[in-house]
């Protein structure tokens, strides 16, 4: 019994989002035509390795932080985009490990990687009436397809906020956009901006500003954990994916948080916008609103705009969902598993006609436990399967393991962190 209050426990946990790593994939150079050369080590040509740009420093004199140094790293061959952090030294050291943090040996299998990169990509940039911009499918994606790969290109450790003064922040914030390789990629994501400049123009060397690349992050950015920093990143391709509360795709992130990638949640037509949640799914309707006031827009998708009585009906369903859980756990922890069972099963449906796939793994698992514990090790066994199929399906199980055989010991063993599945927040504070 206390394995499975342990592993339900576990459930709670904030997901390490899985990546396994495969062999050296032949097509590496299409996206980082520079990895071969080792720029790692300091040398004449690159004073400053790993850094492609001397380190520019500001002191914090605020008194919690005092005397702590945040600068601008550079690496303006990482990825497609280049990227920067705002880092302190120690954490910019523990990163430059990640900076080979490629899409390909993260989230994409050989085949999968040649038909995205050789096939072209499935999505383009438009601008969508009534939003700002946003990504729509160019042909057929099929359900659990991964169809779209990013690097990050700005990372700014969410310390830095209270460290330092909001001059500070921004003039660093410049300079990380300014010495990348697609400022004005960047700087056309701020709808203000956006057609204003052409190229490169206005990428001031001037001290000043840095209110448009800062406003762009907190409206742009996600947060991602890397080099162990909470932090905000801004992916320049799939930051452009705007929300949906029954979002059609999800975002998986890489261990060292640098590589993202968006998989389908289920067949996309094209023509069809590109939709993530960026609040945990399965809230209700009065909380969405409030949540996504951050973003400064109002939830008007599907879900948002349903007539009152099956709006309530929907609150209704995602409440019991929520409760189902908690109560599970209480009775499984009385031993009252039939019960339990019953309710795992309700939930089950609930979630199903929710549409909110991704929380199932956790009633899956929990039903796989319960039968197990009750000695039925058919039901046990098919209900691991399903938490494996489905796991395997959203790609929390890496790339390359998955298809492989596997055993219910090791999987619920295995479930720790696994809460919080295709779930997100977008722009911090992350991890609460
Ligand atoms: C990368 O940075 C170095 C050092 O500042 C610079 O010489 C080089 O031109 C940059 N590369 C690109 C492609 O911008």
């Amino acid at each position: 019994m206390r394995a499975l209050i342990l592993a339900v426990a576990a459930l709670q946990l904030a997901l390490q989002h899985a990546s396994a790593t495969v062999g050296v994939l032949d097509i590496d150079n299409l996206l980082q035509p520079d990895l071969q050369q080792n720029l790692h080590t300091p040398s004449e040509d690159h004073p400053h390795a790993p850094w492609s740009h001397k380190p520019y420093c500001v002191t914090s004199t605020y008194l919690p932080t005092l005397g702590q140094k945040y600068c601008v790293y550079t690496s303006n061959t990482t990825g497609p985009h280049g990227l920067s952090l705002i880092f302190p030294p120690k954490s910019a050291h523990l990163a430059s490990e990640y900076l080979d943090d490629n899409p390909l040996d993260n989230f994409l299998a050989q085949k999968d990687a040649e038909r995205l990169y050789l096939g072209g990509q499935p999505w383009k940039i438009v601008d969508i009436p009534g939003k700002a911009k946003g990504v729509v499918a160019t042909r057929r994606i099929k359900m659990y397809e991964t169809f779209m790969v990013d690097q990050a290109a700005v990372v700014v450790d969410m310390g830095a906020e209270k460290a330092l003064t909001e001059a500070e922040n921004k003039k660093l914030m410049k300079r990380a956009v300014n010495q990348l390789l697609v400022p004005a990629m960047i700087r056309d994501m701020s709808s203000a901006h956006a057609g204003k400049s052409h190229g490169g123009e206005n990428n001031g060397d001037d001290e000043e500003g840095g209110s448009l690349e800062e406003a762009i992050m907190k409206t742009n950015a996600y947060g991602s954990t890397v080099a162990e920093v909470s932090s905000r990143a801004l992916y320049p391709l799939i930051s452009r994916i705007n929300h949906a509360c029954n979002p059609n795709s999800f975002v998986l992130f890489s261990r060292a948080g640098v590589s993202m990638a968006i998989k389908a949640y289920r067949d996309i037509e094209a023509g069809e916008e590109i939709t993530v949640s960026y609040l945990l799914l399965g809230i209700p309707f009065q909380k969405r609103q409030s949540l996504i006031k951050r973003w400064g827009f109002k939830c008007t998708c599907s879900l948002c705009s349903l007539p009152t009585d099956e709006r309530q009906a929907s609150d209704l369903r995602r409440t019991m969902i929520a409760q189902a859980e908690e109560k599970i756990m209480e009775l499984a922890k009385a031993y009252k598993l039939d019960e339990a069972i019953v309710l795992a099963e309700e939930s089950v449906e609930l979630i199903k006609e929710e549409g909110v796939w991704s929380m199932l793994t956790d009633e899956y698992a929990m039903l796989a436990m319960l039968w197990l514990e009750k000695g039925d090790g058919e039901k046990a066994e098919a209900y691991g399967e399903k938490t494996h199929r489905l796991l395997s399906d959203l790609g929390f199980l890496g790339i390359g393991e998955e298809r492989e055989a596997w055993k219910l010991e090791t999987l619920l063993k295995n479930i720790g962190g696994l809460g919080g599945m295709g779930q997100l927040w977008k722009k911090g504070p992350l991890r609460g």
